[in-house]
């Protein structure tokens, strides 16, 4: 077990587990987004303390140089002091792509049709997702969420589009993504794996252009480079953060594997809903 000093106070880590994690266990509002090495939300600097190797894979030789290092990597080997990284200043958003020329409709009975009225849809989107699923930038953003359940949402949302059929009762793009860290060039990325689906399943040209346009109208709602908080109206939830429950039925604690018995109070993440038994969220704090 190591020592992680963080704005003050003392949080334990075990070897095992990665200083993301350790925090998120102990109840700080920490950031972070991929969990993967990805994204760089979590970026942090090593004031005290041995780097494990892994702790500062993909980041530059200056920040390096820094001491920074991402937490979601990061297993300790030593006892820490960390902080955060200090802002420069200007946001580190890259620049939004051009504004689509909104050629895409809605509804729009030709794509619909063009879909099989769904049943092309729903082979594109198993196909995608299967893809995203097994892909190591993309499946991050996925932690927790099946890919059945990926599949038909976004299937409902679609089929809403193109349809006009009021079907698709989630999040609008902007919430659904608030917490994600999301560069232009990963939606970039992730969008070819679409179009690449796209025409495998024989959508004609001008229609994938015009399902690329549809996607690209969302690309501002989107993109950023670092966790929106969510919004219902006028209100913003947290983007992060605890809660506490009264379990009805036994579970298992996330961190630690060991059963927590019904009329047990144990804390779950807002935002991951892993949930911690009294002695994970407790421990830690000395
Ligand atoms: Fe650590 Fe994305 S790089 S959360």
């Amino acid at each position: 077990m190591y020592t992680i000093e963080y704005h003050g106070r003392n949080y334990q880590c075990r070897a095992d587990e990665t200083i993301l994690d350790a925090m998120l266990r102990q109840g700080v509002d920490f950031p972070f987004s991929c969990r993967k090495g990805s994204c760089h939300a979590c970026v942090h600097v090593a004031e005290k303390g041995r780097l494990s190797a892994d702790a500062q894979k993909g980041l530059d030789d200056h920040k390096k140089g820094e001491g920074c290092f991402l937490p979601c990597l990061c297993r300790p080997v030593d006892d820490m002091v960390i902080v955060p990284r200090r802002k420069t200043g200007a946001s580190h958003t890259a620049p939004a792509a051009p504004a689509s020329d909104h050629r895409f409709r809605s509804p729009d009975p030709e794509m619909w049709q063009a879909l099989g009225e769904g049943s092309v849809l729903s082979a594109v989107l198993t196909d995608f997702y299967t893809r995203v699923y097994n892909d190591q930038r993309l499946a991050p953003f996925f932690h927790g969420v099946t890919r059945q359940r990926a599949i038909e949402k976004q299937f409902l949302f679609m089929r809403q589009k193109f349809t006009g059929e009021k079907v698709y009762f989630g999040d609008r793009p902007r919430n659904a993504h608030h917490w994600m860290v999301i560069s232009n060039e990963l939606f970039d990325y992730r969008e070819s794996i679409m179009v690449d689906c796209l025409r495998r399943h024989g959508l004609p040209e001008h229609l994938v252009e015009r399902w690329r346009d549809l996607e690209n109208s969302f690309r501002s709602d989107i993109v950023k480079d670092e966790p929106w908080k969510r919004r219902i109206g006028d209100i913003e939830l947290p983007v992060a953060g605890f809660d506490e429950i009264t379990l009805d039925v036994g579970a298992l604690c996330d961190s630690c594997g060991q059963e927590i018995d019904a009329g047990v109070t144990a804390r779950y993440h807002l935002r991951l809903g892993t949930l911690y038994c009294p002695d994970c969220m407790d421990a830690a704090v000395a």
